[in-house]
This record gives structure tokens, sequence and C-alpha cells, in this order.
């Protein structure tokens, strides 16, 4: 079934000029970009997207980093896109993702693990929506 999904090239990678890199990774899979912009992320937009976390031990340090320098916007979309940027990502904790992976093959931190993915159908129209909120739903 084809989805949409929503992906975040975090400032990690940008700084270490890997966005070319990781966006070969998606087209070379048969992921079609339907929208990609390039957002410095502010507090209240860290807060939003990270709802779910914001009460964790983890989060401060994570806002600081996800609003440290310009990252990546994109909706992805392909059959099965959610499972498959998750798959292609690899573990959340880059330091034991998979080789072959984005996260297994280029970052080795829990926290600075290069790109976001959305994990549901109800996360990705969620994000798509706050982050893309002009988007028309998917053909
Ligand atoms: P992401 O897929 O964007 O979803 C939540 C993010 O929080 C995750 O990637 C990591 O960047 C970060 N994260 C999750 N767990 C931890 C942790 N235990 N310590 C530090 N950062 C974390």
């Amino acid at each position: 079934m084809t989805q949409r999904t929503f992906v975040l090239i975090k400032p990690d990678a940008v700084r270490r000029g890997l966005v070319g890199e990781i966006l070969h990774r998606y087209e070379a899979k048969g992921l079609a970009i339907e929208a990609l912009e390039l957002r410095h992320v502010d507090a209240e937009l860290a807060d939003a997207h990270y709802a779910e976390h914001v009460e964790r031990d983890f989060y401060p340090p994570l806002r600081a980093f996800v609003t440290s320098g310009p990252s990546i916007a994109m909706i992805l979309s392909g059959d099965s896109a959610i499972e498959v940027v998750r798959l292609l990502n690899g573990a959340t904790d880059a330091r034991v993702a998979a080789p072959g992976t984005i996260r297994g093959d280029l970052a080795l931190s829990n926290r600075e693990n290069l790109v976001h993915g959305s994990d549901s159908p109800e996360s990705a129209e969620r994000e798509i929506a706050l982050w893309f909120p002009g988007e028309v739903p998917a053909r």
C-alpha cells in the first residue's frame, strides 16, 4: 500500500555533509520525495514534534541538539514507506544499529542519530500536518 511518511534529516547529518548520502539511500530504494525543506527547528516546534518525549530525562539535551542547526524536513512516499524508512534508518541507538542501515553505517550515538522517521500511520499524518500544514493528502 502506498504510504507517506515524515523524515527529518537532523542537524548532525547537515553539519557532517551527509545529506546527499542519506537522500541517495532513500531514492535508490525507490521512495519518492513529495516535499523537502531546509528548516531551523525552534524550541516550540521541537516540543510539538517530540510531544511524547518532553517529560523524559533525555529530552532537554535532545531539544538542544535538534535546535542546534538546520535540518532537512521531508515527506517521502512509496509502498510501505513508513516501515521501509525505519528499516533503512536502523535502530534508534546508532551504536548498535545494524551495518547497512543509515545509523549503523554513519553514526555512533543514541541521540545524534542522523535521521527521524515516523513510527506509525498515525504519527506520519500528525507529523506531516505539523511540519507541512499546506500539504494535500496522499494521492
Ligand atoms: P527519533 O527517532 O527522532 O525519536 C526520538 C529521539 O530521541 C531519537 O530519535 C533520539 O535522537 C533521541 N533518543 C531516544 N532515546 C534516547 C536516549 N536514551 N538518550 C538520548 N537520546 C535519545
